[in-house]
């Protein structure tokens, strides 16, 4: 049920916390990687291969729709994806140049996410198979801790955006979902401020605390979930 033996996983924003966590899990699960971030994620790359997994990468900006559908294409199988890629500046909506970061911020966290899925979710259809994981954020669900609101915007629209592609993708035995991070102990929160004695938990989530949820839904065992967002975020938000 947990195997991901002779199945291929694609995760974007692979180099960075949760993304790099989610392909060591997989990895040791059995899985097949393809692995994209910006810059590339060539070190994790190396270590993965070391330890006996296939693996293949790519650097490119999820903003750019050719290159994420052409890295999707090139791949032989395609049985997972999972929509890691995120932005989250900690600005001020009164900063002078605040319309551009808030374009910024919607085209890499809600329209590079639409970049990443639609050709998976077409493909998965195609196939009759496929798991959809989306990242979105506890800002989407309650607003953050400390988020600005373009960033709210766009993650809300990321939970939004799952139901409308589970409903359209379910029909053919693939099931879109979403994980909701609370602060997770990534560089993403190094200058945040977040005051972790505000979470009942009483600590920010390790990034391998929400990639385990991220790969339950990349599995079998998930079979029967469809367009759910899993609140993974230490009480700060419960449902
Ligand atoms: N860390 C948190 O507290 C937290 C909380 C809620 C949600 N999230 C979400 O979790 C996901 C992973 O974040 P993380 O905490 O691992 O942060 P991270 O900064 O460690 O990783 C994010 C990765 O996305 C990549 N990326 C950014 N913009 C990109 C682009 N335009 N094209 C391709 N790749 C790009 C970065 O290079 C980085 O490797 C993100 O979607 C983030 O919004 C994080």
């Amino acid at each position: 049920m947990l195997s991901f033996e002779g199945k291929t996983v694609l995760i974007t924003g692979a180099a960075g916390g949760i993304g790099a966590e989610t392909a060591r899990i997989l990895s040791g699960l059995g899985a097949d990687l393809a692995l994209c971030d910006l810059e590339g994620c060539d070190d994790l790359a190396d270590e993965l291969r070391d330890a006996g997994t296939s693996v293949v990468t790519a650097a490119f900006d999820i903003r750019d729709r050719a290159q994420a559908e052409a890295f999707i294409g090139a791949q032989p199988r395609l049985d997972a994806i999972v929509a890691n890629a995120g932005f989250c500046p900690w600005d001020d909506w009164n900063d002078g140049d605040w319309d551009d970061t808030f374009d910024r911020v919607v085209d890499i966290n809600l329209k590079g996410v639409i970049n990443v899925m639609r050709p998976a979710i077409a493909r998965m259809i195609a196939q009759k198979h496929g798991k959809a994981v989306l990242v979105a954020s506890v800002a989407g669900r309650m607003g953050g801790l400390r988020a600005s609101p373009h960033y709210v915007s766009a993650k809300g629209g990321v939970i939004s955006m799952t139901k409308w592609m589970a409903a359209k993708a379910a029909p053919h035995g693939v099931n879109v979902n979403a994980v909701a991070p609370g602060a997770t102990a990534t560089v993403m929160v190094d200058s945040s401020n977040i005051d972790a004695s505000s979470i009942p938990i009483g600590r920010m989530a390790k990034p391998e605390e929400i990639a385990k949820p991220i790969v339950f839904l990349c599995s079998g065992a998930a079979s029967y979930m469809c367009g759910a967002t899993m609140d993974v975020n230490g009480g700060v938000y419960m449902v």
